[in-house]
């Protein structure tokens, strides 16, 4: 391998200092602005000093490949020789592979089978400040590691935020890197004082408004909204203007495109991967809409809610910092001043957005320990954590500590814990068709609208789907009518529908979205979804499952249900059973607002409650006495769920009680 660097990276500058400290200390952090050579150098520095098994994570695979590539161009060699990668379904390394890039994901699953990660005798965890579950757990697993591996080096990279709290973490000392920068000058152009209609024609108006020469990174929130965009503005013709799509799913080639030398001037629309994890060369301007897809749920999780949301501020000055490296550049954001002083500082850690449930199937499923005793960056509250074992409890996904043969599935599906809960059901069942669409449902916002000046118009439009016992197979029936009108109505004419019936178009297609990556992913494990309507008892019960605390109790003569642990709910007005809700019900979500209801409700059986809540019923015999009749001691017998009385008096046969 050959080792140059490039004299004009700011790297470059602090080489020297850079390879002492990695020398000196087993841990060090380098920070510094994107851009400055961290990803493609450091791993060089590292080989230059001897190591030979340097395992380099990246957040996402998208950036695993185009940094192995990189490298492997920069040292001459071919990719999957001395520099690979290694990504979900995809390695490129081989036996004498000195640099792995990998995705955090990978590296922290490869500690099951490597408990030490002998394998390795460096490690940089690259992008440290993204603070995905993955990092936080890998970081907290190192930290427990490193006493019993002296030999192995650290290295943590992060943009300019949360810098000291890695170096606390590890007593490492801090080298920044940071470049020469230009200035760039930042706009503010919200929607409302430009007058545009919507974000593609804002784009437009920006576009318009920067000068005519110099490259043009715009922030898009996913594939989808990028494809929209492409297709919006090739329509503009601008002339000698190439427009580039960059996101993960793209092919390799593709991505490949943003790193070529082009004629005249390129519009690249990109997601979040140009923020901080891929240097789009010769940017001079930045369009930034000001939002992201915030996942709400474990890196891995890709399939969770992936909510588009207002970006921090720190992320909001990264996009900026996209410019201004080569010249003068400007960025203009797609919002106002005062929108961005209202906004977080930083992107909370994923930790604290996560269901800790699923923190803690992960823990279990990785073997990293109890999670008192795990030294993460962020602890999670205690609170919260006695919550998520509850839950795990409840599902069926551990027991006496331990994870079950349950727990285990459930930790290798992309979703929240309950909703992986009722797929594993459902599997069993036979009916996983049916929950796949409803399981999708529940993992987005209601596409049903009812806006407030056309409540009575939009529950009109919506009567036809409700199903009177339950609002989950309500979901199903809107899932049969969107597919036929899908496959009838030409786009356009879909789009028209879709307003005209107060159906949100984009939820509607996240829900079909969600529904295919989920079925892919059931599909991946070796679970067969089967065919569509299957027996409604099954799918209920299959949904039951995930459920257990979310049941309730009518008063016979009231609208109130009584709950779980003795929590009071009443079913919501929007719910196809709110007018006249039966004795026992299950709800998807239990909502505080200025009480507690239950939304998306369904009509239940007790002896289904009994049989999924096996593992949580209590039960108690009163009055024993000998019949005559059937020639044995019998008694009556009552079933709790959380204090809910499930059955009450049930004549039982005492003998056959332990
Ligand atoms: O990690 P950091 O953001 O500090 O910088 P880097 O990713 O190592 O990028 C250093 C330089 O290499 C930047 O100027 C990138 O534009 C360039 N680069 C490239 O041209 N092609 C790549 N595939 C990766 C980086
Ligand atoms: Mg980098």
């Amino acid at each position: 391998m050959k080792i140059r660097y490039d004299e004009a990276l700011p790297i470059t500058a602090r080489h020297d200092d850079i390879a002492a400290a990695m020398r000196d200390h087993q841990v060090i952090v380098v920070a510094g602005e994107t851009g400055s050579g961290k990803t493609t150098q450091l791993p060089k520095i590292a080989y230059e000093l001897g190591q030979r098994s340097i395992a380099h994570t990246q957040p996402r695979r998208i950036a695993a490949r185009a940094v192995a590539k990189r490298i492997a161009e920069e040292c001459d060699v071919e990719l999957g020789a001395e520099v690979g990668y290694a990504v979900r379904f995809d390695d490129k390394t081989s036996a004498g592979t000195a640099i792995r890039l990998v995705t955090d994901g990978l590296l922290l699953a490869e500690v099951h089978s490597d408990r030490s990660l002998k394998r390795y005798d460096t490690i940089i965890i690259d992008e440290a400040h993204e603070r995905s579950l993955s990092i936080d757990f890998l970081l907290g697993y190192l930290k427990q590691l490193l006493p019993r591996r002296p030999d192995l080096k650290v290295v943590i990279t992060s943009a300019t935020i949360d810098v000291d709290r890695f170096a606390a973490m590890f007593n490492a000392p801090v080298i920044e890197v940071s470049g020469r920068t230009y200035p760039v000058e930042v706009r503010y152009r919200p929607l409302a004082e430009t007058g545009a209609d919507d974000q593609l024609d804002a784009i437009a108006a920006a576009i318009s408004e920067l000068p005519r020469d110099g490259d043009i990174l715009v922030f898009m929130s996913g594939e989808r909204e990028i494809r929209d965009a492409a297709d919006y503005l090739l329509g503009k013709k601008y002339p000698r203007t190439e427009i580039l799509p960059l996101f993960g799913r793209l092919a390799a080639a593709d991505q490949q495109k943003i790193f070529s030398s082009h004629p005249g001037r390129r519009i690249v629309l990109a997601t979040n991967v140009a923020e901080t994890s891929l240097t789009v060369p010769g940017i001079r301007h930045v369009i930034d809409p000001g939002f992201a897809r915030i996942s709400r749920f474990s890196q891995r999780l890709k399939v969770q809610r992936l909510p588009i949301e207002p970006i921090s501020q720190a992320s909001a000055a990264q996009r900026s910092g996209r410019c201004g490296r080569v010249a003068d550049g400007i960025c203009i954001r797609l919002y106002s001043e005062e929108d961005f002083d209202g906004r977080p500082e930083f992107t909370d850690p994923e930790i604290q957005r996560t269901n800790l449930a699923s923190v803690l199937l992960q823990m279990a499923s990785l073997d990293l320990g109890a999670i008192k005793d795990f030294p993460f960056l962020d602890p999670p509250d205690s609170r919260a954590v006695t919550d998520g074992l509850n839950l795990l409890y409840e599902l069926g996904a551990m027991h006496a500590e331990r994870l079950t043969k349950v727990g285990r599935k459930m930790s290798t599906l992309p979703t929240d814990p309950r909703l992986g809960r009722m797929l594993l059901a459902a599997d069993k069942l036979g009916c996983l068709a049916d929950v796949l669409v409803i399981v999708s449902a529940m993992s987005i916002q209601d596409p049903r609208e009812r806006p407030l000046e056309h409540q009575q118009a939009a529950d009109e439009k919506h009567k036809r789907f409700v199903e009177p016992d339950s609002d989950f197979l309500s979901w199903l029936t809107l899932w049969k009518y969107i597919r036929e009108q899908r496959d009838n109505l030409s786009s356009s004419a879909f789009r028209r529908m879709c307003r005209d019936e107060y159906l949100h178009y984009l939820r509607i297609r996240e829900w079909q979205d969600v529904h295919s990556q989920l079925r892919r992913t059931a599909k991946d494990l070796g679970m067969k979804a089967g065919s569509p309507n299957a027996d409604p008892d099954l799918v209920h019960q299959a949904l039951l499952s995930g459920l257990l605390s979310h049941v309730g109790l009518r008063e016979p003569d009231g609208r109130e249900f009584l709950g779980a642990r003795q929590a009071k709910f009443m079913i919501f007005p929007g719910s196809g059973l709110a007018k006249k809700p039966p004795r026992m019900a299950m709800v998807g979500e239990l909502v505080e607002t200025s009480r507690l209801w239950g939304r998306t409700a369904a009509k239940i059986q007790p002896e289904w409650v009994e049989e999924a809540g096996e593992h949580l019923v209590n039960r108690s015999y009163s009055e024993p006495h000998w019949s005559t009749k059937r020639g044995s001691v019998m008694a009556r017998e009552k079933v709790l769920l959380y204090g809910i009385p499930i059955i009450v008096d049930r004549l039982v046969q005492y003998g056959r009680v332990d």
